[in-house]
C-alpha cells in the first residue's frame, strides 16, 4: 500500500491513482514508483508560476546541490550492527520516548526531511500512528525502507518529495516533524511556511534547527579542523561513540563539510509560529525551569522573554545537545481558527 488520500500530486494537489505501475494525477502528469517509494519530487521551478516566480531558478539549484550532497552520503545512515531492539533502546533514552508516549492515538505523523528515517521507523514501530517519511534523497529513503522491511515495521509510507512542493494534502497531519532540515534549504522561513500548511488545525509542528549559540562548539571545531586536520575530530562527542564507517562519514560530512547551513534562534521560530497561525507550546532547551524526565511536550509552557530565551540557548554551550550539533527544538500548535 503506497497510496492513500493524504498523498497527492505536488503540482495540482489532487489525489493520485495507480495506472500500469505508475502514479498519475488528473492533470495527466505521471510519476514513477521505485522500491515501493512514490517518486513525487518536483523542482520548485516546475511549480505553479507564482511559486517559480518566488523561488526562481536559484532555489531549484540549491535544492539540487543539497540533494546531490545527501545522495552521496545519506544521513544519518544506519550502523551495520543496528537492530530494532538496540535502536529502540537508544531512541527511548532521548526525546523519542516522550514523543512516542505523548503522540495522540492513531495520529497522522509526517516527518519532513526524514533522511534515513530513524525517527519515522521508531515511531512506526512503537506507536499506532500512520507515519509518512518524506525526503528528497532517494538513497536515504531506500535505506529507511530496507530497515523497515528487515524489521517488519508496518504503518510507514516512504515518499520522495521536495518540501517546497509537498505531495501531502494540506491540513491533513496531526503532527509534522522536521528536525535538522529547513536550515539546509535556500530559505528556512519559506520552508517553514511550506510545511506548516500540512498541519491540521489543533495539530502540532515540531521543528529542530541549528541554534545560533548552541552550534558555536561545532563552529569552533570546524575552524580548528581547517588548521589542525582530522585529529580535531576526536573532540566531537558523537565520533567517540561506536559507529560504522558509513555512519561516521555521514556525520563528518554533514557537520563539517555541508554546502549550505544557517543558524536560527528560539525567538525567531516563535515569531514564525505567530505569523503562520500557530501558538508556541514548548521547546528544548526549555525556556524557564529544567526539562524533566517525563516532560509533557505538548502542554503549553511560557515562552518567557527574549532574554530568558537567550539564557536558555547559552545553556546549550555546556549541555550534550550543544556538543552534538547544537539543535534546538520548538513545538507549536496550529490555532483552530487559523485559515492559512
Ligand atoms: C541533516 S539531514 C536530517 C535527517 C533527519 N531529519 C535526522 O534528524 O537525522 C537533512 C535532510 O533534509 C533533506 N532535505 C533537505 N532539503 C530538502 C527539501 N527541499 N525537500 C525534502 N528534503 C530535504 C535532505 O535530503 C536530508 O536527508
Amino acid at each position: 500500500m503506497i497510496l492513500d488520500e493524504n498523498i497527492v500530486c505536488p503540482l495540482t494537489g489532487v489525489a493520485l491513482e495507480t495506472v500500469d505501475g505508475q502514479l498519475t494525477s488528473g492533470s495527466g502528469r505521471r510519476y514513477e514508483v521505485s522500491d515501493n517509494i512514490p517518486l513525487l519530487f518536483v523542482d520548485e521551478t516546475e511549480g505553479a508560476p507564482a511559486i517559480a516566480a518566488v523561488t526562481g531558478s536559484t532555489g531549484g539549484q540549491v535544492t539540487h546541490a543539497v540533494q546531490d550532497f545527501y545522495e552521496d552520503a545519506p544521513f544519518p545512515n544506519y550502523n551495520s550492527f543496528d537492530n530494532l531492539a538496540a535502536f529502540t533502546r537508544q531512541a527511548d533514552a532521548g526525546f523519542g520516548r516522550l514523543l512516542r508516549k505523548q503522540l495522540p492515538l492513531n495520529a497522522n505523523v509526517l516527518e519532513v526531511g526524514c533522511g534515513t528515517a530513524q525517527l519515522s521507523n521508531y515511531l512506526a514501530a512503537t506507536t499506532l500512528s500512520r507515519v509518512y517519511a518524506a525526503d528528497m534523497t532517494l538513497a536515504s529513503l531506500r535505506m529507511g525502507r530496507a530497515f523497515a522491511r528487515q524489521n517488519q515495521i508496518d504503518g510507514i509510507r516512504f515518499i520522495q518529495m521536495n518540501l517546497f512542493m509537498p505531495a501531502i494534502r494540506p491540513q491533513s497531519m496531526d503532527v509534522v516533524i522536521s528536525n535538522g532540515v529547513l536550515h539546509h534549504t535556500y530559505d528556512t522561513r519559506k520552508a517553514f511556511a511550506s510545511i506548516s500548511r500540512l498541519v491540521k488545525p489543533g495539530g502540532h509542528f515540531i521543528v529542530g534547527l541549528y541554534d545560533w549559540i548552541g552550534r558555536l562548539r561545532t563552529d569552533f571545531r570546524r575552524l580548528l579542523l581547517k588548521t589542525f586536520g582530522d585529529k580535531v575530530l576526536a573532540l566531537d562527542p558523537q565520533l567517540r561513540k561506536r559507529l560504522s564507517p558509513e555512519k561516521r562519514r555521514a556525520w563528518i560530512r554533514d557537520q563539517y563539510f555541508h554546502p549550505l547551513e544557517r543558524k536560527h534562534s528560539i525567538s525567531e521560530v516563535i515569531q514564525w509560529f505567530n505569523e503562520e497561525g500557530f501558538s508556541f507550546v514548548s521547546s528544548i532547551p526549555k525556556i524557564l525551569g529544567t526539562f524533566g524526565e517525563d516532560e509533557q511536550i505538548f502542554k503549553p509552557k511560557s515562552p518567557g522573554t527574549s532574554l530568558d530565551r537567550v539564557v536558555a540557548e547559552l545553556g546549550m554551550l555546556v549541555s550534550p545537545s550543544g556538543g552534538e550539533g547544537g539543535l534546538f527544538v520548538c513545538i507549536g500548535r496550529r490555532n483552530i481558527a487559523s485559515r492559512r
